[in-house]
C-alpha cells in the first residue's frame, strides 16, 4: 500500500524504492521521521515517534517538524508566516483531520481559535519515487488574515555535512552547475523578477556523499514559475533544514473569510544511484507524468530558425529561399522568428502589435507558409505576448495596462514595457489576439519568447502583496488558453534563452529553448546544468555559424533536439552536404536521445571532455566532445546495458561486437586524439549468433 495511516498519527509513504515518513508525537507537533530506501518494517517507524526528544511549547529549531510556522522560537527558515487581525503571528494547530483519497494524503491542523486550517497534501507517484507536496490554508474563522509566506514543503533531513546543488546563471551563460557545502547558515537561491529567471532555479539537490555515478541524493523542484525561493538551511541541531516556494518577498496576501490559498507543487526525490540516478528519474517523471500528454511521444522536428543570421530582416521572399535551402538539408520544421509584424525593425519598436508586417510580407503570410508546407516542412513563428514597446500603437492606445509608479519614469528592459496581466482585461485582450493570430493562419508551432523582468508591480488601488503572483498567474492562464483552443499546435517557451525553465512551464510547453549562446562549448556546459533535473527532449539546441569545427557544434546540438541557425545563403555545396549529412545521423539517433536515459559519463566542466550516453531499449548512443585532447583519451565504462546481452559497437569496417558486460567492465575509448572534436557512436544489440 502507497500510503499508511497508523494508529491516527503516524504516516507512511511508499514508492516502488522509497519510504517517507512522519508523525505527531505527544505534545501534539509533527515531526519527520524518516526518507531514504524504502522500509518495510512500519513498527520500526512507531518506535521512532514514541521516543523521540522532547520539546516544550510549541516549536524550537531542535524539533525537525514536518511543517514549521513562523513565531513558535522557531530561528530556521519556516513554511508558513500569518498575520491575524489581533496581531498574533504565529500557528498553534491542532491535527483534525486525515484523508486518504487514491494516491493522496492530506492532513489538517487547525489552529482552533482563528479556525485557521492548513492542508498539507502528499501525492505519491509511486512508481516514479516522486512524492508530491502541496500546502493549502483555509480561514474558515471571520476575519481576514494574512499570509506573509507560505512554502510548498519542508524538507528536514538528519545529520552534518550536507552539499547543496543549484544552477545560476546570466542571460547567454544559463545553467551553471554549482555545488556548495553548508556547514552553518543557509544557502538560498532564488528569484525576485516575476519569473524563475536566470540567477538561480526552482529545484535542489542535497548530499552528503555522492557523485554522479552513486551515493544517496535527496532533491526537489517547484512548478512554479514566478518568483521563488529555495532554502538549505544548516540548523545548528544536526539537520538540514530544505524548504522551497513561491517567494515571500512583497508577499502579503489578505485571505478574506471563507477563502482559501494553495501553494504550487514541489516534487521530491531521494535515489542512491547518485546525480545521474536523480536526473533519470527526474526525466522520466517529467516525460510520463507531466508534459502535455498530446505532443509529449511525438519526436521532435529538426528545426531551422534564421535569427541568429537575419535578426530582424525577415522579409517574405528571402524567407522562402532559405526555406528552400533548409528543405534540401532535411529540416523539417521552418521557424520565423522576431521582426515579421508591425513596425518591428529593431527592438525599440513594434512589440504588442501583432499583425503581418505587409512591406516585408508584400504577399501576405500565408504566402509564405504555403511555400514552407509545399517543401514538406512544418510552420513556425515567434511571439512574445506579454510585453510592449512604448512605440507601439498597443501602448499608445493603453498606456494603463503597463506597470508602473505614478511620479517615476516607466524602467525598460530591451526597450521593453512589461503589461500587467493581473488584470483580467489585459490577459483577454492578449487572449483574443493571439487566438486570432494563431487561427488567421496554418501555423504547426509557437516560439514563445519573453525578455524582461518585472519592476513597479503596482496595481491600481496602491497594492502590492500579491502582484508578483498573480502576474504569473495571468501568464499561465494565458498560455493554458491559448494551447486549449490549439491543441495541435506545438510550443516552445523562452524567455531571452532560459529564464523560463521550469516544473511549471514544462507542464504547458513541448520544450525549452536553454540559451541565446550556441557556443558548443559553452553550450555543454549549460546543458549539463539544464540536463539536471529536465529532460533532453526539451532541451532545443541549434548549430550555428562559428569558427569551431561542425563536428564539434553539431554533436552538442544533437545532445538534445537538433535546430540549425546557420545562415544557409552563405553556404557552399560541399558545406550544405555536410550539414545535410549532420541532420540525417541525428535523425537515426534521435529516438535514443530523445527518450531515452541519459548517463553523463564525463563532463566538461570536470574533464575537459564530455561523453553523454543514452539508452533506449537495445540501441545506445554515445556523443563525445572534446575541448582538449589528451594524449590517450581515457577507456570509458559506458553504463545501463544489459549485461548478458551482446552489442555491435560503431558502424562499418570499424565496427565490433562484445558483450554489454564488456562495454560496462571494461569500456570503450569514446573519440580520436583530436581537440575540438565531437563524435557520435551507436552502439546496438545483436543476435547472439551475429559475429
Ligand atoms: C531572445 C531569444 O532568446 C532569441 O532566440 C530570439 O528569439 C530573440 N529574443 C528575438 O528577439
Amino acid at each position: 500500500m502507497a500510503i499508511q495511516v497508523i494508529d491516527q498519527r503516524l504516516f507512511v509513504l511508499h514508492t516502488a524504492h522509497t519510504t517517507y515518513a512522519f508523525g505527531l508525537n505527544d505534545k501534539g507537533l509533527l515531526w519527520h521521521l524518516y526518507y531514504g530506501q524504502r522500509l518495510t518494517r512500519t513498527e520500526d517507524l512507531l518506535w521512532q515517534l514514541n521516543h523521540l526528544p522532547s520539546v516544550p511549547h510549541h516549536g524550537r529549531d531542535t524539533a525537525m517538524l514536518e511543517f514549521s510556522a513562523a513565531g513558535c522560537l522557531q530561528n530556521k527558515e519556516t513554511s508558513l508566516h500569518v498575520v491575524h487581525k489581533d496581531g498574533t503571528r504565529d500557528f498553534r494547530y491542532a491535527l483534525t483531520n486525515i484523508s486518504v483519497a487514491e494516491d493522496t494524503l492530506t492532513v489538517t491542523l487547525t489552529d482552533e481559535p482563528y479556525a485557521l486550517a492548513v492542508d498539507l497534501i502528499y501525492r505519491v507517484w509511486e512508481a516514479h519515487d516522486i512524492i508530491e507536496r502541496q500546502v493549502r490554508v483555509r480561514n474558515a474563522g471571520a476575519d481576514t488574515v494574512e499570509i506573509r509566506r507560505l512554502f510548498s514543503c519542508e524538507l528536514t533531513l538528519p545529520g552534518d555535512g550536507w552539499q547543496v546543488m543549484n544552477v545560476s546563471g546570466m542571460w547567454s551563460l544559463e545553467q551553471q552547475v554549482h555545488v556548495d557545502a553548508v556547514t552553518y547558515g543557509k544557502k538560498v537561491w532564488e528569484s525576485r523578477l516575476g519569473t524563475s529567471g536566470f540567477s538561480a532555479q526552482p529545484w535542489f539537490a542535497a548530499w552528503q556523499q555522492a557523485d554522479e555515478m552513486q551515493g544517496e541524493v535527496y532533491f526537489g523542484a517547484l512548478a512554479y514559475t514566478g518568483s521563488f525561493k529555495v532554502a538549505a538551511e544548516c540548523v545548528p541541531y544536526h539537520y538540514l533544514n530544505v524548504v522551497m516556494g513561491l517567494n515571500d518577498y512583497e508577499f502579503a496576501l489578505p485571505l478574506e473569510a471563507g477563502e482559501s490559498f494553495t501553494s504550487p507543487k514541489a516534487y521530491l526525490g531521494y535515489t542512491s544511484e547518485g546525480l545521474g540516478g536523480m536526473s533519470r528519474r527526474m526525466h522520466a517523471f517529467a516525460h510520463d507524468c507531466l508534459m502535455p500528454q498530446q505532443r509529449r511521444d511525438e519526436t521532435l522536428p529538426v528545426l531551422y530558425n534564421s535569427w541568429f543570421s537575419t535578426e530582424f530582416d525577415v522579409f517574405g521572399d528571402d524567407q522562402k529561399k532559405l526555406a528552400e535551402k533548409a528543405a534540401e538539408i532535411g529540416v523539417e520544421l521552418f521557424v520565423i522568428d522576431d521582426g515579421w509584424f508591425g513596425q518591428r525593425h529593431h527592438d525599440r519598436a513594434g512589440l504588442g502589435d501583432w499583425y503581418v508586417n505587409p512591406d516585408k510580407f508584400p504577399k501576405g503570410l500565408q504566402d509564405l507558409i504555403d511555400h514552407v508546407h509545399g517543401l514538406g516542412m512544418q510552420f513556425g513563428l515567434w511571439i512574445e505576448p506579454e510585453m510592449v514597446n512604448p512605440d507601439s500603437d498597443l501602448f499608445r492606445a493603453h498606456p494603463d495596462w503597463v506597470y508602473q509608479y505614478n511620479n517615476r519614469a516607466i524602467i525598460t528592459g530591451r526597450n521593453q514595457y512589461a503589461l500587467n496581466l493581473t488584470r483580467p482585461d489585459v490577459v483577454d485582450h492578449l487572449i483574443k489576439t493571439f487566438d486570432e493570430l494563431l487561427s488567421s493562419y496554418t501555423i504547426d508551432y509557437i516560439k514563445w519568447d519573453m525578455n524582461r523582468f518585472l519592476a513597479e508591480t503596482l496595481q491600481a488601488d496602491g497594492s502590492h502583496g500579491t502582484v508578483w503572483h498573480e502576474h504569473s498567474r495571468g501568464f499561465i492562464r494565458l498560455a493554458q488558453e491559448l494551447r486549449r483552443r490549439h491543441p495541435n499546435m506545438s510550443f516552445e517557451a523562452c524567455a531571452g534563452g532560459g529564464a523560463r525553465v521550469n516544473f511549471e512551464t514544462l507542464e504547458i510547453f513541448d520544450q525549452f529553448w536553454p540559451s541565446d549562446n550556441t557556443n558548443p562549448l559553452d553550450r555543454c556546459r549549460i546543458q549539463e546544468g539544464y540536463s539536471m533535473i529536465h529532460p533532453p527532449k526539451y532541451m532545443r539546441a541549434w548549430v550555428t555559424d562559428g569558427r569551431l569545427p561542425l563536428a564539434l557544434r553539431a554533436c552538442s546540438a544533437m545532445c538534445g533536439a537538433l535546430g540549425i541557425g546557420v545562415d544557409l545563403n552563405k553556404y557552399t555545396a560541399e558545406e550544405l552536404e555536410e550539414m545535410r549529412t549532420a541532420v540525417a545521423q541525428y535523425k537515426e539517433i534521435r529516438h535514443v536521445i530523445q527518450f531515452g536515459k541519459l548517463y553523463r559519463l564525463r563532463s566538461l566542466r570536470e574533464h575537459g571532455l564530455q561523453v553523454w550516453q543514452y539508452v533506449k531499449d537495445d540501441e545506445a548512443v554515445v556523443i563525445t566532445l572534446v575541448q582538449h585532447a589528451a594524449e590517450a583519451l581515457p577507456i570509458i565504462r559506458l553504463e545501463g546495458l544489459q549485461a548478458d546481452a551482446r552489442y555491435q559497437v560503431g558502424e562499418g569496417e570499424k565496427a565490433y561486437c562484445v558483450s554489454g558486460a564488456f562495454l560496462m567492465q571494461r569500456g570503450i575509448r569514446t573519440a580520436g586524439n583530436r581537440d575540438l572534436n565531437g563524435t557520435v557512436l551507436r552502439i546496438r544489440k545483436v543476435e547472439d549468433n551475429h559475429e
